[in-house]
Order: structure tokens, then sequence, then C-alpha cells
């Protein structure tokens, strides 16, 4: 069976074709959710945790809330999450064999325990790990962990969008010679593909040069766990052959949030060390409500894996394309405003506000206070909306309409000349490392105002939230870039994360 029978003539962008297991007879089969079930149903006396009892003495509040449900159902003892025999093997062996995968593990912790996984379980202290300096958050809580060492590759910056570029072969092999002309090998190179924005690299052709080398891939796939289920989307992570790929399953697919899922493939990542890395990170009491969603979610995808996005991908086109015809100097973000990029997401819908008169921060505010629409990321310059299997029809033209009037109402006559150089710092640029992550993290601190802290020892790791990308990492010393990036961004009225003083008045600095 391919991936997208029906379409495969329709569809010139994607030559690969896929396996799928087996459709089930009953296709909704789920191992775990029928064991939880059935366990739930019984009228054990039980003398465990957690202390509401199945219901029991749920708090009256959370009870009003969201019912007796969700604590009838929120058991322990049905297997062990970190030597599974049962229901939790049988449902994670059902996600590997429909994702594609050699071995997939359930994960309470995010993406985020998963790429902290991959990186503990491929670097050991003294590693060096090849890197997008666009990673997410967890990617340096992993090098802190296994006391790796950065070796980044800077993307390219889209300027009129602001956006970050895909990561291109050439970086790859520049950043492994670099390496060998120091005399050392990479342990594992880790690329984040898609992006926030649905921006893919051609993994393919970078996970072939680093297999050549024996070198281990990581992808953290967080936006592209639906991939799989439709040709007109890009390519998996494991498809193009990847050893590592943590994907979110609580973000375009459908499980609760903080369930994600770590992909083994091949045998080149030792999937005990995984296992180990997994324990340490992970509590020894998962809420099986969290894992009976992955397992529903996955069933819920093998019922019907080659149409079930069909209605989302229109919604997607829809959205952007109304947005275009309908709004004057209105523009979306297409493949082609990447040159040369293999794919874009086309359920991740980035508008650009700034083109309209309103920068991206303004008009988040905007929609979600006068038309109630809550786009999933904003930025300086664009927002942008996930379309997913929730997604309908009036929310869509919702949205359109909201744009179109918001522009209206609040767009300046001549966005550029009102608005130029306030937002013109990238970043990222040239990037000088004082200290490892590792290094940074355990160094004493002292805290300084921001205006003296250029050429500093950063201390803390500050991002806009979302997207959870470090934009000053422990142990890199101060630049004036991506300080006025993130002042640009607390002005604008961004959420700035993880520094002690989120005013950015003072900053940490690293006392050494
Ligand atoms: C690229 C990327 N990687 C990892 C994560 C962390 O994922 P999770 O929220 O599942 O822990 C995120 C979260 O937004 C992300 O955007």
């Amino acid at each position: 069976m391919v991936k997208c029978p029906s379409k495969q003539v329709s569809h010139s962008f994607d030559s690969k074709s896929s396996q799928f297991p087996p459709v089930e007879e009953d296709k909704s089969t789920a191992p775990f959710v029928s064991a939880l079930k059935a366990y739930a149903e019984r009228n054990a006396a039980g003398f465990t945790f957690p202390g509401h009892n199945r219901g029991m003495a749920a708090p009256p509040l959370l009870e009003q809330l969201i019912g007796k449900g969700p604590f009838h159902h929120d058991l322990a003892e049905l297997d062990n999450f970190f030597s599974p025999k049962g229901a939790i093997l049988d449902a994670q062996k059902k996600a590997a064999e429909l994702f594609g995968a050699t071995e997939t593990w359930f994960l309470v912790g995010g993406t985020t325990c998963g790429v902290e996984a991959s990186i503990m379980s491929t670097c050991s202290p003294g590693d060096t790990l090849i890197l997008t300096r666009n990673s997410h958050t967890s990617a340096i809580s992993g090098m802190v962990l296994s006391g790796a060492l950065p070796k980044y590759m800077i993307p390219e910056y889209n300027t009129s969008w602001g956006i970050a570029d895909w990561i291109k072969l050439d970086q790859v092999v520049k950043a492994i010679d670099e390496l060998h002309e120091e005399g050392k090998e990479p342990a594992a190179v880790l690329i984040t593909s898609p992006t926030y924005h649905g921006i893919c690299s051609d993994l393919e052709k970078i996970i072939d040069l680093c297999h050549k080398q024996q070198i281990p891939v990581i992808i953290d796939e967080a936006h592209g766990a639906h991939f799989k289920f439709d040709c007109r989307l890009p390519s998996t992570a494991l498809e193009q052959g990847a050893d590592l790929v943590i994907q979110s399953t609580h973000k375009v697919l459908c499980s609760f949030s903080q369930s994600s899922m770590l992909h083994l493939s091949g045998s080149m990542v030792d999937r005990e060390r995984i296992s180990r890395c997994l324990q340490t990170l992970q509590s020894t009491s998962p809420s099986y409500l969290l894992l009976a969603s992955l397992d529903a979610t996955r069933a819920q995808l093998s019922k019907n894996p080659y149409t079930i996005f069909d209605t989302a991908i229109l919604l997607a086109h829809q959205l952007a394309d109304e947005v275009q015809t309908s709004i004057p100097n209105a523009s979306v973000l297409e493949s082609a405003d990447f040159e040369g990029m293999p794919k874009k997401d086309p359920l991740h819908v980035t508008i650009d506000t700034w083109k309209l008169g309103v920068p991206g921060y303004d008009a988040y505010k905007i929609l979600r206070e006068e038309y109630d629409i809550i786009p999933e990321l904003r930025s300086q310059k664009s927002l942008t909306f996930a379309v997913s299997l929730g997604t309908c029809r009036e929310h869509v033209q919702r949205v359109v309409h909201g744009i179109k009037d918001m522009a209206a109402m609040h767009g300046l006559d001549n966005p550029d000349q009102a608005m130029i150089n306030h937002y013109e710092c990238l970043p990222f640029g040239e990037i000088s490392i004082k200290l490892s992550p590792r290094e940074a993290f355990f160094a004493n601190k002292r805290r300084i105002n921001v205006d003296e802290s250029l050429g500093e020892t950063c201390g803390e790791l500050i991002c806009t939230f979302p997207p959870g990308i470090p934009v000053l990492i422990p142990g890199e010393v101060m630049t004036q870039n991506p300080l006025s990036y993130l002042l640009n961004a607390r002005d604008g009225g961004a959420v700035i994360s993880g520094a002690a003083d989120s005013h950015l008045h003072s900053i940490v600095v690293c006392d050494i």
C-alpha cells in the first residue's frame, strides 16, 4: 500500500511513497486504551495512589470542570513504563509500525524530554554535537545534561519575513570539515525540521552524508508528526533515514499536551542507552491519560491513514488563498520565499501582518481581544495559524474576516515608514562561546544592568515564547544583535521566557 494511493498522479511534489501496516480489521483497536477501559471498569478496592482513588475524592472544583471520567481513568499498575511488557509495549509497537520506526517510546515529558534523551544517548561529556542555532531550548538542556559541546550551524534569514531559512547540505559539510580540522569527530547531528513555521530541510541528503561517516542524525520533528499521513505533506524524517526522531504528537496530531513520541530507526544508536536516558528524565508515575491519548491518536490515524488530512489541507489552502485574494497587500509564506527549499508544511499558515501595517505582536493582541481568534505563533512581522484535524470552515472564515477588518481598522497607511529600522536586527549573528552550556549552567552568576552586559558571558537562556528558541544561550559572549532583538521583542509585546528579570532591565551573567 502506498502513502496516498488515490492521489499519486495528481500530486507531483512527492515522489516518495511509503508503506502503512495492513489496515486492521477493527481499526479502532488500541491496546492501552482497551486495557485501561477494562481495568477502570473493575470494582476494585484500591489502596493505591493517586489518593483521589478513581475519583472518589476528586477535588470538587476540578470535577465540576472536567467531570469524573478523567479521574476514573487516572490509574497506575497496568504495565511498567520503563520496562513495558504488556499494554504499553503493545501500544508502542503499533505506533512504531504505523510511523515506520524500529522502536517507539511514548513520552510524557513532551518532545522536550525526547530531544534531551536523544542528545544524552548519542553524546558523552566532551563530545561535539552539530546543531542548528535555532534549535529549541531542549537542545541546550540536552547539552547541559550530557556535557556535549555545541558546533552551531547558523541558518540564513529571510529578512523580509524575519524567519530562519532551511539548513543546507553545505552547512553540514562545513561544520563537519571544521571539526575535522580541529581533530574532532561529531558525535551526532541535530536538525529541527520542520521549523515552527513549517520550513523543511533536505534531510535525505544530509542523512546520507552523515551516515557515510557513521554520524547518527537526530531530527526534532516536533511540528511534523502528521507528515506521514498525506502525500501532499513533506516526507517524514524516518522516511528520509533519520536515526532518532522526536515528534510532538500533541501539536498537529490530537493527543494531550505533554505527550510525544521518540522513534528509533536502525541500529546506529544504542536502544538500551535511550531507555536509560528516558528513565533518567521521565517520571516513574506517567499519566495514563497521556499514554492513552497517544495510543488513541495512533488508532485514529490507523483507521484512516490516507485521507484523514484531506479536510485540514483543503482548509489550510482556503485560508492562504482567501487571505491573499481578499485582503489588499496580504501575503502568506510559501515555499518560493525560501530558494530551493524542498518543501513547506501547508498546515502552518504564516501571514505577514507587517505589510498590513500591524506588527505581529500587536496583531496577535488585537485578534485575540477583539475577534476571539488565537493564532499559534506570533513574531515581529507575522502570525502563524496552525491548521489541524480540529479546524473547521467557520473558523477559517473568521480568521479571513478578522484579519481584513483588523487591517482596515488598525493598519498604518505607510507601514514601512512607520516601522522600518525598528525590527531590523536578527536574533543571531557571529557567535563567540566562552563556556560550554554545562559549564555555564553550573558557573557562579551575578545580575547586572542590561546596559553593562555587552561583552559579558551570558548566564541565562532567554527566548521569546513561543517559539522557545533561545536568543541568548548561557556561555556565549553577549553581543548587540541578540540583545536588541530581545529588547525590541519585549517592547513589541512578546513574552520573554527564561530571564530572571522578564522586563530585561537586568540580566544574569556568568561570574568568570
Ligand atoms: C521545534 C520544537 N522542538 C521541541 C519543542 C518542545 O516540544 P514539547 O512542547 O512537546 O515539549 C517545541 C515546542 O514548541 C518546538 O517548537
